[in-house]
């Protein structure tokens, strides 16, 4: 017989298997006002090694960036528009035709999320929508004979009630019945996957005490722990919060549908009342996940030996637009001129001897002593003025010293008035409303006193 018949038999066979590779993606987030064009950030995700790439919407400039590239892509339809393709399907239809179908032919896209992290917010109506929309866009999908794309949804941790030990994983008691099962029964009959979005770094720096930074970071060959009713023992933080939802999906009768990373990070900087988002942790931990799921023959996890575990490293750029805390607007590979914060290799194939040596961190202890909120340098002088009304008109006497005669009046500008109101509001408020120190971006915090003269600035002491 001759070689090439079996040759061609066998790539048959090994594409037709639906082995999913284990090659690692990246998120590629546009929340910032300061980001490369769609080209110039594909060519930079080619050069980061990635494979695949995720979006968060179905940007017609991003999609025909992509074109005939190797990049396997996947798309999301917002949040928004859940409920109403939930109850129809000529809008599937109709979503489908504008945002997938004219970009198909060139630019492989291969999954499709129906939402972000939709059941971890608000409005609970929306919940329930997200099965019927992912059968109306499936349903789309193959109209159009575009049966290559899965459909999914993206999951954080939060919608599980019990995570620990990773055996006791469940689901939410509002949510496991109505919307879980009916979703893992869709994913399990279509050969999709359940898109989590997992952080040891959030649960880490929750408890900083009692979990072990190394455990985190895939970096102690020391610290384990053995589930004592699975007997499984779990050598890093993330094994242990994939297995957990492991066991809350088998919990509800799906033991087998496997799970993609759609999202998994550490923050490489962030507000100075956060422990441990450094350039050197955020670096440790990319490339050991990297490695590990990357790795051939393929890891999994202790209750999944072997699974492969596709993913999306989250992200390619600091966001400088997204709200919340700093670490929010730090989750980049790349700053916004593209240039790398650290070294970093998506194949997995560069040891760390070989990357650049990184700054060693300065954070990894909770920060003890006072800390003040001012006017960040740079701020949009008439958003200023807004910030400074809005803080003066919340708590008692916010605003006082910076009255006219009084203490802190001088130096008479809007950054000083607005940087003594930012700290006295969030002084006043932060324990008792959980006010933070952002203001859309015009606030920063600060671990050096702005007081000056008479004028003594509130702050808040940790
Ligand atoms: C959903 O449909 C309603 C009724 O047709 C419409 O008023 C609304 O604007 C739609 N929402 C979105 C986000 O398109
Ligand atoms: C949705 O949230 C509201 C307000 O918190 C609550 O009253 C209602 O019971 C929730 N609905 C469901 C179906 O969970
Ligand atoms: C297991 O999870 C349940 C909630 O689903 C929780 O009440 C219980 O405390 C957890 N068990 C352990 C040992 O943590
Ligand atoms: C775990 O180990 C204990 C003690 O050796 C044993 O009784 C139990 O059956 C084991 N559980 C599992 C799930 O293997
Ligand atoms: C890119 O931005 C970073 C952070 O602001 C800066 O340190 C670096 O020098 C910049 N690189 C280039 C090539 O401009
Ligand atoms: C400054 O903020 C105001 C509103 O607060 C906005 O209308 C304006 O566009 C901003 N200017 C710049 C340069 O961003
Ligand atoms: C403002 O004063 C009122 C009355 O003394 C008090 O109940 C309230 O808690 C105060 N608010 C703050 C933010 O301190």
């Amino acid at each position: 017989m001759d070689l090439l018949p079996l040759l061609c038999l066998f790539l048959f066979f090994s594409i037709s298997s639906g082995e999913i590779s284990s090659q690692a993606g990246i998120n590629y987030g546009q929340l910032g006002d300061n980001l490369p064009s769609p080209k110039k950030s594909v060519k930079l995700i080619q050069s980061l090694g990635a494979k695949r790439v995720k979006i968060y919407d179905a940007n017609p400039h991003i999609l025909n960036a992509l074109e005939h590239t190797n990049l396997q892509v996947s798309i999301m339809l917002p949040n928004q528009l859940i409920t109403n393709v939930s109850t129809s399907q000529k809008l599937a239809d109709s979503w489908v035709e504008s945002n997938v179908l004219p970009f198909y032919a060139n630019t492989k896209i291969r999954y499709l999320l129906v939402g972000n992290e939709v059941i971890s917010n608000p409005p609970n109506e929306t919940w329930f929508n997200i099965v019927p929309a992912m059968k109306k866009i499936k349903t789309a999908l193959k109209t159009h004979g575009l049966n290559k794309i899965k459909v999914g949804t993206s999951m954080a941790m939060d919608v599980l009630e019990s995570s620990f030990p990773p055996s006791n994983g469940t689901f939410r008691s509002d949510i496991a019945v109505p919307i879980v099962k009916p979703m893992l029964q869709f994913l399990s009959r279509t050969k999709s996957f359940y898109f989590l979005d997992v952080y040891p770094y959030f649960a880490w720096a929750s408890d900083p005490k009692n979990i072990n930074l190394d455990y985190a970071l895939f970096e102690s060959p020391t610290v384990k722990y053995t589930d004592p009713v699975s007997n499984l023992t779990y050598t890093n933080l993330f094994d242990q919060m994939v297995d957990s939802v492991v066991f809350a999906m088998k919990r509800l009768g799906f033991a087998d549908v496997r799970i993609w990373i759609a999202e998994t990070g550490w923050p490489n900087a962030g507000d100075i009342d956060q422990i441990g988002a450094n350039i050197y942790n955020a670096a440790t931990y990319n490339r050991n996940v990297i490695r590990k799921l990357t790795a051939k023959p393929t890891i999994g996890t202790p209750a999944r030996p072997g699974w492969v575990l596709p993913s999306f490293i989250f992200a390619l750029y600091n966001e400088n637009l997204k709200p919340g805390p700093g670490t929010e607007r730090h989750f980049g590979l790349l700053y916004p001129n593209g240039s790398n914060i650290y070294g970093i290799d998506l194949t997995g194939k560069t040891p760390d001897s070989e990357f650049e040596p990184l700054p060693k961190p300065t954070n990894n202890e909770p920060y003890k002593g006072k800390i003040w909120c001012v006017a960040a340098r740079g701020a949009n002088m008439s958003a200023l003025g807004s910030a400074l009304s809005y803080a003066c008109s919340q708590g008692n006497k916010t605003c006082d010293p910076i009255q006219p005669g009084k203490q802190c009046f001088k130096p008479n500008s809007l950054y000083w008035h607005a940087s003594y109101a930012f700290s006295s509001y969030w002084s006043q408020l932060k324990a008792t409303a959980g006010a933070t120190c952002y203001f859309n971006g015009l606030a920063t915090q600060t671990a050096k006193d702005p007081s000056f003269g008479h004028c003594k600035f509130p702050s808040v002491t940790l």
